[in-house]
């Protein structure tokens, strides 16, 4: 059964190039979950772009001497090539600075503000005395006055997970230089979390698929929903379209408020791209199923504020809001599920910034290719725990899985074939051991989908790759390379190995769809398997003489099917490139030179 499948990818913020950590998080695991959900026959929509607003734009843009929007730009096209180089098939992914993002912001706005959950408020704002400027909640850090912790924020305490008031730290200093900040009254507008505070326990308790920790993460901080503010003073983000507040120099909404509905907004921007500007609509409604992609600090906007700013606007439109009236966007679906990873750390390398130590997505790609880094992630990656990323590891997954296992399986097949018939061999009578390969490999895609669909992306790839031994043993088992003299043996061996070979790349696709597409073609294939994001320079739909890059692909036209595909008799083969080169194993030692490992 087909259904429409929204994968909801967060948003980056366009303040410097992505490290692997990023992509281990949002990136790589929504783009394997995807490219299995269009092989399994749905339609997907995977919308994201970068986060351009607020502070920590402003502080990167500072630092460089530059505007907001310079920055913005500068690091939007960065990030768009990086996750392009990843291979992350968006079907959108755009930026938060376009004329579409903001009317689409101010649209929900006023439908959460006429059905009654906004209000303003006068509260105290933290005020750096040496430039006189707002400083932001996340900047301030102090102890925490629930649970004591000392490296709390101004807008939440990661250790106990409470939401909090920078007023409400003990010993607040700035994280930007270290001063104490002055408090001075500014008015504000709040979304009033706490009348979402029942429905919204409901709606979790529903959500019993999602990974434990996130969902009691979630529900653990539903006893103490308070009012937020949605507003900051500030003059870099979208305009609040009220009376008093739309020509304010000093205020715009605050930075989260707008990203979590950049959801929205690139789905609308993607169907007006399209030329059907309602297309949008099948991947919020109904039977449409919606997983939110990232790291588990964004947890609470996707599990909480969100859902919140949705059932406000819908109000009495959905079934479990408090009240009011949907707006012209109609009842939007609440998410499907909130798939949260760990954080992938990199203590091991010497490189290091301020916030710690730092291996850059474009220098890995550039030396050791996508692929490498998406097995990586998706096999040792932090699904449910931190991991700490060591080049030891890296090189063992690459050397010993992909290299020996995977790519020395397409080889040798392929190989032998080639040389032995120049084609798919013609199999005659099988045996028990080819029929018992190749119902393994058969029967995989139900267990691998199963798993991708709950994005259990460890245990799926190894089931994947079991088949991949599987048919390794068979191939020793059977050697092949001593049946000249029973050629029609030999040929069903090597077709069996060959139909094998031909499944564990459909399995394996999500995760290595660059290779993929390098099997596809070595087995005889031609045209598009696995197709990759392109980067393209548009028009903004609404603001007259700008334009700005977007990735974006033609994902029906691939052939990748999540079934095992009967390989064509007589289809000729050529010699095989390898899949997967050997990394010297001294890497593990010293790390490639750009990401030297520290002396202990
Ligand atoms: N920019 C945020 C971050 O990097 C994520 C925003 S996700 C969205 O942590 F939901 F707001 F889009
Ligand atoms: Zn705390």
């Amino acid at each position: 059964m087909s259904t429409p499948v929204l994968t909801a990818v967060a948003w980056p913020y366009a303040n410097g190039p992505r490290h692997i950590g990023h992509v281990s998080g949002f990136g790589v695991p929504s783009d394997v979950f995807s490219r299995y959900q269009r092989m399994a026959g749905n339609r997907v929509l995977m919308i994201s772009g970068t986060d351009e607003h607020g502070t920590p734009i402003q502080v990167q843009a500072d630092k460089e001497g530059m505007t907001p929007r310079q920055a913005a730009d500068k690091y939007n096209l960065q990030i768009a090539t990086d996750l392009q180089g990843l291979g992350l098939s968006y079907d959108l992914f755009t930026r938060t600075t376009t004329g579409n993002h903001h009317r689409v912001v101010q649209d929900l706005f006023l439908g959460l503000y006429r059905n009654g959950y906004v209000v303003a408020k006068t509260q105290l704002g933290a005020v750096s005395p040496s430039t006189g400027r707002t400083l932001p909640d996340r900047y301030i850090e102090g102890t925490c006055p629930i649970c004591g912790y000392d490296g709390a924020r101004g807008d939440q305490c990661d250790n106990c997970g409470n939401q909090l008031d920078p007023a409400d730290l003990i010993n607040p200093v700035s994280r930007i230089n270290g001063e104490k900040p002055e408090f001075i009254e500014t008015e504000h507008l709040f979304l009033d979390l706490p009348a979402f505070t029942e429905a919204l326990g409901g709606w979790l308790s529903t959500r019993t698929q999602w990974r434990p920790n996130v969902l009691k993460f979630s529900q653990n901080l539903l006893d103490d929903l308070r009012p937020r503010a949605i507003t900051r003073d500030l003059d870099w983000g979208v305009r609040v379209p009220l009376d008093g507040w739309r020509d304010a120099p000093m205020k715009r909404f605050y930075v989260w408020f707008d990203a979590v509905i950049g959801y929205l907004s690139a789905s609308v921007e993607w169907a007006r791209r399209t030329g059907d500007p309602d297309a949008w609509r099948e991947y919020w409604s109904g039977d449409a199923r919606s997983y939110y992609f990232m790291g588990k600090d964004n947890i609470v906007f996707h599990s909480l504020i969100w859902p919140s700013l949705l059932l406000g606007y819908n109000g009495a439109g959905g079934s479990v809001s408090p009240g009011g009236q949907p707006g012209a966007f109609g009842t939007l679906n609440l998410p499907t599920e909130v798939v949260s990873s760990e954080f992938l750390t990199m203590s091991g390398s010497k490189f290091s910034t301020s916030r710690g130590t730092v291996i850059y997505v474009h220098e890995f790609l550039e030396e050791f290719g996508a692929d490498a880094l998406r097995y990586f992630i998706s096999t040792a990656g932090p699904e449910t725990q931190d991991v700490d990323f060591t080049w030891e590891e890296f090189i063992r997954r690459t050397n010993f899985e992909l290299a020996n296992e995977w790519g020395n399986l397409v080889n040798r097949s392929i190989s032998m074939a080639h040389k032995n018939v120049g084609a798919v061999p013609r199999p005659t009578a099988p045996q028990q051991a080819d029929a018992e390969l190749t119902a393994l490999s058969a029967a995989a895609f139900d267990t691998v989908g199963a798993h991708l669909e709950r994005s259990r992306f460890k245990q799926a790839s190894s089931e994947a790759m079991r088949v991949v031994t599987a048919a390794n043993r068979y191939l020793s088992e059977q050697e092949p390379w001593k049946l000249g003299d029973d050629p029609s043996r030999r040929d069903t061996v090597l077709h069996t190995a060959l139909q094998v070979v031909s499944d564990a790349n459909a399995l394996l696709t999500p995760f290595l769809p660059h290779s993929a597409q390098q099997v596809h073609e070595a087995l005889g294939g031609s045209g598009v398997w696995a197709t990759q994001p392109e980067l393209r320079e548009v028009e903004d739909l609404d603001t007259p003489d700008s334009s700005y890059p977007i990735l974006t692909g033609d994902y029906g036209a691939e052939q990748a099917r999540w079934e095992s595909a009967p390989i064509e008799v007589g289809r000729p083969l050529a010699k095989p490139r390898p899949l997967f080169a050997k990394l010297d194993p001294k890497l593990a030692e010293t790390g490639p030179s750009w990401a030297p490992i520290a002396p202990e």
